[in-house]
This record gives C-alpha cells, structure tokens and sequence, in this order.
C-alpha cells in the first residue's frame, strides 16, 4: 500500500511505491520516501525544500473526503506533476493527516500543490487564481 501523510503546515510525505513523472512522462524520482510541496513556494518542485516554514503556510493536515473508495490491489502510486496546476496521484493509496485524525482511501486523487485550495489536500481548481509555476 502506498501513504500519503499530510503534515500540519508542510509537504504532502508520501511513502511506498512511488513514482513522479513530469507531464511529458519524464521520470522525475522513483523512491519510497518523497516529500512534495503543497504551499506552492519551494525552490525545487515539486519537491519540498524546507520553504514552507518561511512562508506562513497553514493547514492542519485535516479534511473530509466524500470521493474515498476502497482501493484496488497493489502498485505503485504514480504522481504526475501538472504545469500550473496539480500532483495527480493514480494507484491504491491512503491518506491520512500526519496526526491520523483524518483518513481516506482512494485509486486517484488530485492534490494541491499551490496552497491555495480550500479543499486542501485535493485540488479544487484555485491554481488558476495563482502561479504555481511549471
Ligand atoms: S510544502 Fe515544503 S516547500 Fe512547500
């Protein structure tokens, strides 16, 4: 299975199988341990670099999910990072706020990475408000 842990003001630690490609399929990191931006601030996304400290970035980590589905089988999870817009994350998952209050399951999921949803972790479309950048 593959997780997906929201940290309190921080990046999305996603740990298991895991693989991020650009949009064109460019392999960007194949590991079991990724941290990803969320605030949309990092020098270096869509990887977390440590800036979301500096920025003032807040979200407790919680959220209510009424897409959860059970999820099917094993397999990676592979994230595609979308020019100015999402993390698209397909693959059996779980979701969780790093304090586990929060939980979901899910085969597909889109997540914020600009900071600005107000459905965060998911992505409800305010990247075309901002810039999030490639
Ligand atoms: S969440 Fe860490 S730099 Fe954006």
């Amino acid at each position: 299975m593959n997780y997906i842990k929201v940290r309190k003001d921080g990046p999305l630690l996603m740990t298991g199988d895991i693989e991020v490609r650009a949009a064109d399929g460019t392999l960007l990191e194949k590991s079991d341990d990724v941290a990803l931006c969320r605030c949309g601030r990092s020098g270096n996304k869509p990887f977390c670099d440590g800036s979301h400290r500096e920025t003032g970035f807040r979200h407790d980590g919680c959220f209510e999910d009424g897409r959860a589905e059970p999820p099917q089988g094993e397999g990676p999870l592979r994230v595609t990072v979308r020019p100015r817009a999402m993390l698209l994350a397909k693959g059996p998952m779980t979701i969780s706020s790093a304090d586990g209050r929060c939980t979901t399951t899910r085969n597909s999921a889109a997540l914020c990475r600009c900071g600005e949803s107000s459905n965060k972790p998911f992505c409800d479309a305010s990247h075309k408000h901002c810039d999030v950048g490639d």
